[in-house]
């Protein structure tokens, strides 16, 4: 099922899935044709202790990533600045595409939920827009 996101710079991304639920399931992605950006980073968060807490929220300048909730369940927000989405993850066969330019942060958070992130460049705190006034200021420009 695709869900058309009605957002510039956001798309869900269907992952290949080989096998069964006896031997396993194998799911994989790469560049260019599953990813649409060359994989500079990738980093995952785990361990949620606190299932009331949120990640993020923030945008980015230039950064581009894929989200996988490759173990529970996380709902990704996207704010473009005009419009507003929220969507539940919990199948670890489908990405979200955040693109640059879009506010967003995580939550509802399961107890087990590991989300796995990959990213278009690597860690630079120059590249975040962590303050909601300056993304909309940023998104103007
Ligand atoms: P942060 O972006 O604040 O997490 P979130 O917005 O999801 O709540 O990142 C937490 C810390 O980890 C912060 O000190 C920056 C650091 N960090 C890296 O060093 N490298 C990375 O790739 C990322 C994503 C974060």
């Amino acid at each position: 099922m695709d869900i058309d996101l009605d957002f510039y710079n956001c798309k869900l991304i269907n992952l290949p899935e080989f096998g069964d639920s006896e031997r396993g399931l194998l799911t994989f992605f790469q560049f260019p044709d599953i990813i649409p950006f060359e994989i500079k980073r990738v980093y995952f968060i785990h361990g949620i202790g606190d299932l009331s807490k949120i990640r993020g929220p923030h945008a980015h300048k230039d950064t581009e990533q894929v989200f996988i909730t490759i173990q529970g369940e996380s709902t990704y927000h996207l704010d473009d600045g005009t419009n507003k989405k929220s969507l539940v993850l919990s199948n670890p066969n489908r990405g979200i595409l955040i693109g640059s330019k879009v506010w967003h942060y995580m939550d509802n958070f399961s107890k087990d939920t590991i989300f796995l992130v990959l990213a278009s460049s690597v860690y630079d705190e120059k590249d975040y827009l962590r303050n909601y006034d300056d993304f909309l200021d940023y998104i103007k420009i």
